[in-house]
């Protein structure tokens, strides 16, 4: 595995490994890797040729300077994990090389930018398109994989490629979960033993959605109620949205007949987690002989 710091440099070796007829897959992390990361550094192993990691901590889409200095930072851990699952190249560019003195550009998903997420974090998928689409520009991946995890993200993203015609293809992957059914997310090691036991009703609460649709609730507004009252119950839990809406445009909607997502972010103390899931439409029963 190569680590490349420089732009010049990653794009001569993309270059080479592209004449070689390799195809290239890239991975877009802010590093503190866990098994979420590396399910999709495997995939990417699988599919393509040449698989590149970036390992960047984007300052632009932390809305929270805090958040972004407390952000678990661990390069020893995270070179040798991306060795280990055989990463080709390791791209950790220096700030500096991603926002020169002169940078001036942003990249701007509107409409999807605004809601959930974006709502309580004002400005972070503006800074997450830009430097997606910068990291696209860079490696020219000809397949680039993203979790579910952050579902809104691979909203955005997907609409970017789209709008903006980047010839890579977005693969997303599933939610990476612990035995206990919690999301795992680099901002987990944060938490206290007592708030990371509570924080399991976030994946118990979403589960519990889908018990009472699959009871034949199809309202969406009835079913988020659901939502955020079985995450009411946990004292340490603090909602900052729990929501079902439409999986591709996060709108509100009437009914989940036509597909749904179940999308919470809560806080514990001052670590603020999200999760989700996708709902399925309840099966009609049969009509009776
Ligand atoms: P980061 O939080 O490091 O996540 C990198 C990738 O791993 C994202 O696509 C994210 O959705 C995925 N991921 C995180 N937890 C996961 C889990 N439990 N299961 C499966 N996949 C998981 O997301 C970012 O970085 C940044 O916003 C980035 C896209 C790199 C832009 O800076």
């Amino acid at each position: 595995m190569q680590i490349v710091r420089e732009i010049p440099e990653l794009r001569e070796r993309i270059k080479k490994a592209r004449q070689s007829g390799l195809t290239v897959g890239a991975v877009p992390t802010m590093g503190a890797l866990h098994e979420g990361h590396l399910s999709l550094l495997r995939q990417a192993r699988e599919e393509t040729g040449f698989v590149v990691m970036s390992l960047f901590v984007n300052p632009t889409q932390f809305n929270d300077p805090a958040d972004f200095e407390k952000y678990p930072r661990d390069d020893e851990r995270d070179t040798a994990l991306a060795a280990s699952e055989s990463v080709d190249i390791l791209f950790q560019p220096a700030p500096e090389a991603i926002y020169p003195k002169d940078f001036d550009t942003v990249v701007v998903v509107r409409s999807l930018s605004d809601r959930l997420e974006g709502a309580s974090r004002p400005g972070h998928f503006t800074g997450v398109s830009t430097v997606v689409c910068k990291l696209l520009n860079l490696i020219t991946p000809d397949r680039a994989y993203f979790g579910e995890k952050d579902w809104q993200q691979l909203q955005v993203i997907k609409r970017m490629v789209t709008d903006l015609n980047i010839d890579t293809q977005i693969v997303s992957m599933p939610t990476i979960r612990e035995h206990d059914g919690m999301a795992m997310s680099s901002r987990n090691v944060r938490l206290t033993p007592e708030q990371r036991q509570a924080s399991v009703v976030l994946s118990r609460a979403l589960g519990y959605t889908q018990d009472i649709a699959d009871t034949g609730v199809i309202n969406a507004y009835e079913l988020a109620a659901w939502l955020r009252q079985s995450i009411a119950v946990e004292k340490l839990a603090n909602i900052d949205y729990a929501v079902v809406v439409d999986p591709e445009t996060l709108q509100e909607i009437d009914t989940i007949e036509n597909g749904a997502i179940a999308a919470v972010a809560v806080k514990f103390g001052d670590v603020r987690l999200i999760d989700n899931r996708l709902l399925r439409s309840p099966i009609t029963p049969a009509a009776p002989r």
